[in-house]
């Protein structure tokens, strides 16, 4: 059975496919035989009359993946919404039974499955769960990934928060710099104010595509050892 980490975000659109390849490349090249799932997707654009997860795809290839795509993303969906509403447009109803078996089909095959949310940790699956239902049906740990900007404390406090009120095991924050922020005097205190509530494995800088990627801290590697 792998071991399993979800990574979430205290929004949408801060980095957690970014980081998530990271990691998994990083892992990869140590040799760590990874798999990867996103479990939901919205957003799909079409191409040759069949959605494409972009993510799932991303995740995908960085970690090298010979899966079947329907494994790594069970769920996809064309509005650009939450996962419930996009579903519900769609005429679907997303099971976590589904998303389950798939999980446990690259568990049994996989040392580590890194799996990315959609949206933040309580974003709505269908009527009555919630993506932090899946991470405790998962038995997953949280990586939390925050975009470092005025307003992070709030956000990374309040996820780390209601993940522990779950019994969520919160592995750590990843601060993250999906954009240069050269005016916002928050950035130099995010990370040594966000410490004092959970552990922070790394600072990822803002690499604009082009610019060799970052390597990740082995605080961070650390984690899935
Ligand atoms: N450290 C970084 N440096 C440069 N660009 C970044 C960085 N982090 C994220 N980005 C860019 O910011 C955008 C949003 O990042 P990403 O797609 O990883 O967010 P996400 O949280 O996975 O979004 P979603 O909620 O849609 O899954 C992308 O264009 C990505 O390339
Ligand atoms: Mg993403």
């Amino acid at each position: 059975m792998a071991r399993a980490f979800f990574i979430t975000g205290t929004d949408t659109n801060i980095g957690k496919t970014f980081v998530a390849t990271l990691v998994a490349r990083a892992l990869k090249a140590r040799g760590i035989d990874i798999g990867v799932m996103k479990p939901v997707e919205t957003g799909c654009a079409v191409k040759d009359g069949a959605l494409v997860p972009m993510d799932a795809v991303a995740l995908k290839e960085a970690a090298e993946s010979g899966d079947p795509l329907d494994l790594i993303n069970p769920y996809r969906f064309s509005p650009p919404l939450s996962p419930n509403v996009a579903a519900r447009l769609s005429g679907v109803e997303i099971d976590l039974i589904k998303i389950e078996t798939a999980f446990k089909m690259l568990s049994a095959v996989h040392e580590i499955i890194i799996v990315e949310g959609a949206g933040g940790l309580l974003v709505p699956l269908n009527d009555d769960q919630n993506m932090a239902d899946l991470v405790v049906r998962l038995k997953a740990r949280l990586l939390i990934i925050a975009p470092s900007r005025l307003g992070v404390i709030n956000h990374t406090l309040m996820t780390c928060e209601c993940a522990r009120a779950l019994g969520i095991d919160v592995a750590g924050v990843i601060l993250n710099h999906p954009a240069p922020r050269p005016d916002d005097a928050s950035v130099k205190y995010n990370r040594s104010e966000i410490e004092r509530y959970a552990p922070v494995l790394a600072d990822i800088p803002y690499t604009p595509a082009g610019d060799i990627l970052p390597e990740l801290p082995e605080a961070l590697l650390k984690v899935f050892k």
